[in-house]
C-alpha cells in the first residue's frame, strides 16, 4: 500500500431532497457558492492534496457533473471567437491537465457505504480519500486545506482517518459519532462509531464530517455488513467493522466547515465566500454593512 493518496471518491448519487425544487433537475453538488459549484470546491481540495484520480459515484440526473469536468467544445469556440480570453482560461482550467475523472453509476441510492463500495473496481488495493461535496471545507487562512492535512497525516500514520469536529449534543442525530482515546496531536484513536445516534444515546459529541482517508480493507468490510440505519448500507458500519482489524484515527481538522446539505449552512458559505471573493468581496461587505 502506497503512502501517498492518489485517488478520491466523490459519492454524488444522493437525491438532494433538502434543496427541492432547486435539485429537481440538477444535482445538489452543482449548486454554486458564488460562482463555483460545490463539487468543484471539493475537487480542488483533492487536487491540492496531490490527488490525481477523481472517481465520481453518480446516479440519475447527474450528467451535469460529468459535463462540468469535460471539455466544452461549443462554449470554448464561442468564447475564443468573441476574444473572451479570461473566461476561456477559466472554463479550460476547471480541471488540471494531469487529473483524470472517472464515473461509476450507482444504480440505486442504497447508502453512502454502498456508494463507496461501487468504487472498488477502480480503487483496487490503494488507500483512498472520500469527500462529501456538501460538506464545504475551508482550511485556515494561508494553511493547507482539510484533505491536504489528512493525506499528510496518512503518510505518517498509515491508518484510516476520519475528519471530525465537536458538535452540539442536540445535533448528534445528523452525524456519525465516535468515542475516542487520546493518540497524538489532533489525533484520537476511535473506540466506537455509531451512525446518527439520538442525543441521549450518543457516546460523545465528536462528529464525523465528510472527509475520510480509508485503507482498501474497507471494501471487504462493506461487503460483509448488511443494511444499517435508515435501511441503508452505511459507511459508518463499514468503518466499525474495519476497526476489528486496523486502527482507525479521528483527525480534528484545522479550518471551518459549512454544512451545505442544509439551507442555513449553504447561505452561510455563500456569505463567507462572497466576502472573500476578489470580485464581489468589498462591495458585498459594504452592502451588508449598510443593511445593519
Ligand atoms: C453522512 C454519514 C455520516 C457523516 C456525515 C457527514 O451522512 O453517513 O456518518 O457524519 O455524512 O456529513 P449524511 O450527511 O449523508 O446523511
Amino acid at each position: 500500500m502506497s503512502r501517498s493518496i492518489k485517488k478520491a471518491v466523490f459519492p454524488v448519487a444522493g437525491l438532494g431532497s433538502r434543496f427541492l425544487p432547486a435539485t429537481k433537475a440538477q444535482p445538489k453538488e452543482m449548486l454554486p457558492i458564488v460562482d463555483k459549484p460545490l463539487i468543484q470546491y471539493a475537487v480542488e481540495e483533492a487536487v491540492e492534496a496531490g490527488i490525481t484520480e477523481m472517481i465520481f459515484i453518480t446516479g440519475r440526473n447527474k450528467r451535469a457533473i460529468e459535463d462540468h469536468f469535460d471539455k466544452a467544445y461549443e462554449l470554448e469556440a464561442e468564447l475564443a471567437s468573441a476574444g473572451k480570453q479570461q473566461l476561456l482560461e477559466m472554463v479550460r482550467s476547471v480541471i488540471p491537465k494531469n487529473v483524470n475523472c472517472m464515473y461509476i453509476r450507482q444504480p440505486m441510492a442504497l447508502g453512502l457505504g454502498h456508494a463507496v463500495l461501487c468504487a472498488k473496481p477502480i480503487v483496487g488495493d490503494d488507500a483512498f480519500a472520500v469527500l462529501l461535496a456538501d460538506d464545504f471545507m475551508q482550511g485556515e487562512r494561508d494553511g493547507p486545506g482539510v484533505m491536504a492535512q489528512m493525506t499528510a497525516t496518512f503518510a505518517r500514520e498509515q491508518s484510516s482517518l476520519l475528519g471530525v469536529q465537536d458538535v452540539p449534543r442536540a445535533h448528534t442525530k445528523q452525524y456519525g459519532i465516535v468515542s475516542t482515546d487520546p493518540f497524538g496531536e489532533r489525533l484520537e484513536k476511535v473506540g466506537a462509531i455509531v451512525e446518527k445516534p439520538a442525543p441521549e444515546l450518543a457516546p460523545s459529541t465528536l462528529a464525523v464530517v465528510g472527509r475520510y482517508v480509508l485503507t482498501p480493507r474497507i471494501f471487504s468490510c462493506l461487503e460483509k455488513i448488511g443494511k444499517g440505519a435508515g435501511g441503508e448500507i452505511q459507511l459508518t458500519d463499514g468503518i466499525e467493522a474495519l476497526m476489528q482489524y486496523e486502527t482507525v484515527l479521528a483527525y480534528r481538522y484545522k479550518g471551518r466547515r459549512f454544512d451545505c446539505g442544509s439551507k442555513l449552512g449553504y447561505l452561510q458559505a455563500s456569505v463567507e465566500i462572497g466576502l472573500q471573493h476578489a470580485e464581489t468581496g468589498a462591495a458585498f461587505a459594504d452592502w451588508l454593512g449598510q443593511r445593519g
